[in-house]
């Protein structure tokens, strides 16, 4: 694993005090509510999020922009030493959604900027046909920023997420310990098509490994 970005200190200082409290509070629904009440005050801090949009501008080391993440528009803020919850930041550009996907852990996110569209998907079908996933679809919810929604780990949290409108939106999400699966589920509404999405480091090594077969053969 790389090392984890290391934030600026009006950053650190939050997340050290994240981690402290997040430490002592055991249960996933109880860590939920611990960052539904901290999310809103935290993405109402328009200096920090200035600060943060200068460095990426800037091309500064942090956050580490070459660090791929599963999905591409996303830029790893800050990982909890025990894994405890991570802090991840979306950009969105007008009209910009994310694949349809599922979760590998519960989710706290809100808009730091602009509007953020959150579409719900149900999953209808059992899940026994495999590259086969029956999907509906719920109202989109708009949030403003400061407002915050929640997401729950496989089934529970398919959705997508992006700008609904022109500009530009940053998405603030707070997520816990993943469960021991090491990819997410990428969902195609209109042809019923469910495929895998893998970290794009490990993708690279399961296809090396591939490759490595076929020229022994
Ligand atoms: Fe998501």
């Amino acid at each position: 694993m790389p090392k984890p970005p290391k934030p600026p200190a009006e950053l650190l200082e939050i997340c050290n005090r994240w981690s402290e409290s997040i430490a002592g509070i055991s249960g996933d629904a109880a860590r939920m509510e611990f960052f539904q009440n901290e999310l809103p005050g935290f993405l109402r801090d328009q200096s920090l999020f200035e600060n943060l949009l200068k460095n990426i501008k800037a091309g500064n080391p942090y956050p580490d922009l070459r660090q791929a993440q599963m999905i591409d528009d996303e830029i790893l803020l800050y990982l909890n030493p025990k894994r405890l919850f991570s802090l991840r930041m979306f950009l969105y550009g007008p009209g910009d959604y994310t694949p349809i996907h599922d979760h590998n852990s519960w989710g706290v996110s809100g808009a730091a900027v602009g509007e953020l569209g959150v579409i719900r998907y149900g999953r209808e079908d059992d899940g026994s046909v495999e590259g086969f996933a029956q999907l509906l679809q719920a109202a989109p919810v708009y949030l403003q920023p400061g407002e915050i929604e929640l997401t729950r780990p496989l089934n529970e949290g398919i959705h997508q997420t992006g700008n609904p409108v022109d500009g530009t939106t940053i998405m603030i999400s707070v997520y816990g310990s993943p469960i021991r699966r090491l990819y997410i589920n990428r969902f195609d509404y209109k042809t019923n098509k469910v495929d895998r999405l893998y970290p794009p480091r490990f993708k690279k090594k399961m296809l090396a490994a591939e490759a490595l077969k076929q020229l022994r053969k």
